[in-house]
C-alpha cells in the first residue's frame, strides 16, 4: 500500500479538554505524520455539507449542534495506509467499543462526543480535504 493522506477532526469535547497536544500524540506515536493543521470553529453550513450524508439520521441535529459549539482542528494525515491506519488509531465510534490505547478509549466521553473523526475511503478522505485546505496548505 503507497503513502495515502487521510481527513482528521479533533471534535469540540477534546479541545474544551485541552488534549489537542494529546491526540496528536496519539497520531504520531501511530505512525501517522500531521502534514496540515489549523484550529478553525465551524459554521454551521460548514458542518452541514460536512456531514451532508447523515443529514437524515436522528442524531444530525444534535451531531451539527456539538460540532459547532466550540473549536475543532482539521487536520491531513499522511503515512502508509492512513485511511485504515487512523481508523485504527480512533478505534471503533461506540467508545464502550473501542480497543486500548485508541484515541476514543483514551478520550472519548459518548458515540456522539467521541473526540475524534477520521475519513472511511480515499474517496471520502480527498473530497473532505478540499472542503478545508488547499494544496498548498499541505507540507509533506
Ligand atoms: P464521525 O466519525 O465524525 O462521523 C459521524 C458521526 O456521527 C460520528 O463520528 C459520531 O460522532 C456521530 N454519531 C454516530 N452515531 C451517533 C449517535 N447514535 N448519536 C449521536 N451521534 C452519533
Amino acid at each position: 500500500m503507497a503513502v495515502q493522506r487521510t481527513f482528521s477532526i479533533i471534535k469540540p469535547d477534546a479541545t474544551e479538554r485541552n488534549l489537542t497536544g494529546a491526540i496528536n500524540k496519539v497520531i504520531e506515536d501511530g505512525g501517522l505524520r500531521i502534514v496540515a493543521q489549523r484550529r478553525i470553529h465551524m459554521s454551521r453550513a460548514q458542518a452541514e455539507r460536512f456531514y451532508g450524508v447523515h443529514s437524515e439520521r436522528p442524531f444530525f441535529g444534535e451531531l451539527v449542534e456539538f460540532m459547532t459549539s466550540a473549536p475543532v482542528v482539521v487536520q491531513v494525515l499522511e503515512g502508509e495506509n492512513a485511511v485504515s491506519r487512523y481508523r485504527d488509531v480512533m478505534g471503533a465510534t461506540n467508545p464502550e467499543e473501542a480497543a486500548d490505547g485508541t484515541i476514543r478509549k483514551l478520550f472519548a466521553k459518548s458515540i456522539g462526543e467521541n473526540s475524534a473523526h477520521g475519513s472511511d475511503s480515499e474517496e471520502n478522505a480527498a473530497l473532505e480535504i478540499s472542503q478545508f485546505f488547499s494544496e498548498a496548505d499541505i507540507v509533506g
